[in-house]
């Protein structure tokens, strides 16, 4: 099934008077990876939480096949989408495989176990994210990039039509944030709605089909592909700095870097 997830108008503020998100417009298609960007404080994590239905906009609509998305249960909610949050700190200790069958609750029998396809999905999603030789590893003692991984994976074995990722690559090395990245696009390409928030805009560049611009102001700047939405005029106005976009030197996408303002000497 191709999955279409689209926030409508949407407007939400935490506390009143002070917006966080302004009419914003979103869609998540299948197809496609998705890019949301923009500076810290904008609204990005606020906008995955009202696209996964953690949050209700004060106005608009969040709509998932164009229904709305508050009329699905919880539980159908959960095998139709999966969220990975920015931050995330279990409450006991599990291993990396135990983590790793969480993500197969969703699908879980009247009795909530799991079988034998449910293991076998947890050990392909290991080897999707190369963690499987960290299954048996407490999850607690994993290095940051390597808990990332495992919850990549576990948000992974939910086989959901849509995934949302908060800064998905945030702690993982120059090589797995390639391999996370590309295993991302591959599942868009294989019908999955895929939307990641990331602060790597040369990353967004390089893999994703769509991107999102919002600015410091929680409206949308722009949207698009990456040469259309990474355009100076655009991120300047986005992240109120000097930000100048060349060519990136091996592949065909636009490279985006920030000129350094030069300080007074005190
Ligand atoms: N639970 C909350 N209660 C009150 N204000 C909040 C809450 N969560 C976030 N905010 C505020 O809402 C605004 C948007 O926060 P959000 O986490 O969506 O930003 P973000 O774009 O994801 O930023 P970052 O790039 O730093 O992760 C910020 O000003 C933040 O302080
Ligand atoms: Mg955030």
């Amino acid at each position: 099934m191709i999955s279409m997830l689209q926030a409508e108008s949407v407007s939400f503020a935490y506390e009143k008077e002070q917006p966080v998100l302004r009419a914003v417009n979103a869609t998540v298609p299948a197809g496609m990876l998705t890019g949301i960007v923009g500076p810290n404080g904008c609204g990005k994590s606020t906008l995955l939480r009202l696209l996964c239905g953690l949050l209700r906009p004060q106005s608009g609509r969040v709509l998932m096949d164009g229904a709305e998305l508050s009329r699905l249960s919880g539980g159908a909610r959960a095998r139709r989408l999966a969220f990975l949050p920015q931050a995330v700190n279990p409450a006991f200790a599990m291993t990396v495989f135990e983590v790793v069958c969480l993500g197969r609750y969703p699908h879980a029998g009247p009795f909530g176990g799991l079988g034998p396809k449910d293991f076998e999905v947890a050990r392909r999603c290991l080897r999707d994210t190369e963690t499987e030789h960290l299954r048996a590893r407490d999850f607690l003692s994993l290095s940051g990039g390597e808990r990332q991984r495992v919850l990549l994976a576990s948000i992974l074995a939910q086989e959901p039509d849509v995934l949302l990722l908060d800064e998905p690559t945030s702690a993982l090395d120059i090589h797995h944030e390639a391999e996370v990245f590309s295993l991302l696009r591959q599942l868009a390409a294989q019908g999955y709605g895929v939307g990641v928030v990331t602060h790597d805009l040369n990353a967004a560049a390089q893999f994703c089909g769509r991107i999102l611009l919002l600015g410091a102001s929680h409206v949308v700047v722009a949207a698009g592909a990456p040469e259309e939405v990474f355009r100076e005029d655009a991120l300047c106005a986005a992240y109120g700095a000097a930000i100048r976009v060349g060519r990136h030197p091996f592949v065909d996408a636009p490279f985006v870097d920030v000129l350094p303002q030069e300080r007074p000497s005190s």
